[in-house]
């Protein structure tokens, strides 16, 4: 098996299932329920069960929520590094409506606490690894370490540039290979970093070629995948770097499910991603995603999000291959 990186984000998660959105000023009765999350967790397990050995870089605290996490990453097999923080274990508080769609505010704790010093102390781990996948709940320091190291050594630097609200710099963008924003998050890079007002509704819609220069302007050498909900995605990859596939861009339809909660399905995305690539570098890229794509879609079939991952097998059951 091949070792893949996942440097981000634990929380305990605690959720609200109503059958609208709460708005400002409302009070709404819900059904309450809590378990494990955080971009980076949620990444890690995904990987974890799609077959790739998986080494979690994350901060946690001495509290149950850390120790919910180390007993978590066992079950899993995730070799899990954990930096210990005097701040209590990241929270996300997260409302799911009837239709599977949610709203969530984080806590980020210990999360926080993450740094380029502990990354960079998890060297043996990055020695052996193909892929090195991170997103942007935790410190940009401690991500840009990450995604240097695993430039350093070879390895593919993935980054999942969520929340939409996260600071970003064009020199961390630049660190990435390959980077899967969902719409809002285009947008948001898009207008941020490269000038063109952009809204999140809007992009799903854009067409290709205008899809592949506001791609090719945000990384100029790397691949962008822009993750599209139930619509698929948009890949679009510099022209001297196709990864196996034999067009520049193009887009990938999803597979229809019925959604109960899509809280992390870009985080079961983006951790089959990174499996699949780790497994088969010089595969199609095309190839990844399909498999990343049905994955993420199975995942919304269940509630929850990093206990909500599927294993491997049970992608390949449902929808073949
Ligand atoms: O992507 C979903 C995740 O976002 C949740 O698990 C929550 O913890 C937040 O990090
Ligand atoms: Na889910």
């Amino acid at each position: 098996m091949s070792r893949v990186v996942v440097v981000g984000s634990f929380n305990v998660d605690h959720v609200w299932s109503t059958d609208t959105l709460p708005q400002p000023g409302e009070t709404l009765g819900g059904r309450y329920t809590t378990g494990p999350g955080g971009k980076g967790f949620n990444q890690a397990v995904a990987c974890a069960r799609s077959g790739a050995r998986t080494t979690f870089v994350c901060a946690l605290g001495d509290d149950p929520g850390g120790r919910l996490a180390r007993a978590l990453a066992a079950d899993d097999g995730i070799d899990l590094r954990a930096l210990d923080s005097t701040e209590p274990t990241g929270t996300a508080g997260i409302y799911v409506d009837g239709e599977g769609r949610n709203s969530i505010v984080i806590g980020a704790g210990a999360n926080a606490a993450l740094s380029p010093g502990h990354v960079d102390a998890q060297r043996d781990a990055f020695d052996d690894a193909r892929v090195v996948l991170a997103q942007l709940e935790s410190p940009t320091e401690a991500i840009a370490a990450a995604l240097r190291t695993a430039r350093a050594r070879g390895a593919v630097a993935l980054l999942n540039p969520a929340p939409a609200n996260a600071p970003t710099t064009r020199e961390l963008l630049a660190l990435a290979e390959v980077t899967t924003p969902n719409e809002t998050e285009f947008a948001g890079l898009v207008s941020r970093h490269v000038g063109e007002r952009l809204d999140g509704d809007a992009v799903a819609s854009l067409d290709q070629p205008h899809l592949h220069a506001l791609c090719r302007d945000l990384l100029p050498a790397g691949t962008v995948v822009v993750t599209l909900g139930a619509s698929g995605c948009f890949v679009s990859h510099a022209d001297d770097a196709l990864r196996g596939d034999d067009k520049a861009f193009y887009r990938l339809g999803a597979e229809q499910v019925r959604v109960v909660d899509s809280t992390g399905a870009g985080d079961a995305f983006n951790g089959a991603l990174a499996a699949a690539i780790a497994d088969a570098p010089d595969a199609a890229f095309a190839g990844h995603l399909q498999f990343a794509s049905r994955y993420a879609a199975l995942s919304t079939e269940r509630e929850g999000a990093a206990l909500a991952m599927p294993r491997r097998e049970e992608v390949a059951a449902r929808f073949g291959g």
